[in-house]
């Protein structure tokens, strides 16, 4: 006698439930595998990092005594220890790991490591999205403070905005720093003084400074072009390995982007510069007696120095690193 219709299908859907169960099983194993190889690896890093620093302190006092012949022996082996310390880097981004005091502050101790590249690219390109579209909002927003509401509300409204943006940005930042991304430290810093910055404002904005934020959306709508253009030849670069796009192709890219995008980042710097100068000389006057005109004077100064130094040493360092490939090739 042939089974009804609906027994068939209890069964047929048990044994998709038995495979279930089996893949299910398999997985916790693997996940199990997997936090013990972390755990290993996380482990031999440390130990590897801690008997190198203490070599390089005997190696550095060898220094001192050794003859020419293992002077270069020591300087061979000082060079390979550094480039050691980048690949534990890049190994660190695919391990999980205690959070800093900030990130532990905001969200805990939660694990905030990806462990694909491409969810690594997912996170990257969300948050260069993220800073081009409440850069346009932000434009926006400011422009209409400026010419149309003039109101002092909307005004500590956009304050707020800002603060907010710019927390934001400092936790995403964290997050990728975690996760291997190389943001220079100022970079980071640059948006915890932003942040004052803009707290600062919610409690006195002035139209100069409104003009100042239309042309920094500006300037960081071009920064996200490269920045963004970046991101995506390498992502390329990394997945078809090196077959349509060269190296070489990124670099002339990137030096063309550069080229063109530096002009109006110092101009924004010089920017920060006159912003603070004429603060400078408003906090100076008889008249004035509020300590935001101060706060903010010394705020742009610091930006400006930040932002400036910062931009010519990463200039400074591609050039280094393009003699260098240069020399490699000759
Ligand atoms: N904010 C956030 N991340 C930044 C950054 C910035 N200002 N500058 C660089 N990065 C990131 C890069 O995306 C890259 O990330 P990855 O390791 O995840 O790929 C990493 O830091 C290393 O980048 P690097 O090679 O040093 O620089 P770059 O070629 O990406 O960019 C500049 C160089 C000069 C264009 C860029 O640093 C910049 O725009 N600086 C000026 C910012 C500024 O002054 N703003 C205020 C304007 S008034």
């Amino acid at each position: 006698m042939s089974k009804p219709k609906f027994q068939l299908e209890w069964e047929e859907i048990d044994a998709e439930y038995q495979q279930l169960q089996e893949s299910h099983k398999i997985y916790r194993q693997k996940l199990e595998e997997l936090t013990n190889l972390q755990a290993t690896c996380s482990n031999a890093i440390s130990k590897q990092r801690k008997c190198l620093k203490d070599l390089g302190y005997s190696l550095n006092k060898c220094a001192k005594t050794c003859d020419a012949k293992d002077l270069k022996l020591i300087t061979d082996i000082q060079t390979q220890v550094k480039d050691k310390e980048n690949v534990f880097f890049d190994m660190e981004a695919y391990l999980p790991k205690k959070n800093g005091l900030y990130l532990n502050l905001v969200l805990g101790n939660v694990n905030v490591t990806l462990l694909s590249n491409q969810a690594k690219f997912a996170y990257k390109d969300e948050y260069e999205k993220f800073k081009l579209y409440m850069t346009i909002i932000l434009m926006f927003g400011a422009i209409t403070c400026l010419f149309f509401l003039n109101c002092r509300v909307t005004d500590e409204i956009f304050n707020f905005l800002l603060v907010w943006y710019y927390c934001t940005l400092t936790i995403r930042e964290s997050i990728l720093m975690s996760n291997g991304s190389r943001i220079k430290g100022w970079w980071v810093s640059h948006h915890y003084v932003s942040t004052f910055l803009s707290g600062v404002m919610l409690t006195c904005t002035d139209d100069g400074v409104m003009l100042f934020l239309c042309s920094l959306g500006f300037v960081q709508f071009l920064q996200y072009y490269y920045q963004s253009g970046c991101l995506y030849r390498l992502r390329a670069l990394g997945e078809r390995n090196q077959l349509d796009l060269t190296v070489e192709g990124f670099q002339s890219w990137m030096w063309r982007g550069l080229t063109f995008l530096l002009p109006f980042l110092f101009f924004g710097h010089f920017w920060q510069l006159y912003n603070s100068v004429t603060l400078f000389h408003l906090a100076g006057h008889e008249d004035c007696k509020e300590w935001q005109v101060f706060m903010l004077a010394l705020t742009f100064l610091v930006l400006f120095l930040g932002n400036f130094l910062t931009t010519l040493k990463v200039v400074h360092q591609k050039i280094q690193k393009n003699k260098e490939k240069v020399s490699l090739m000759d």
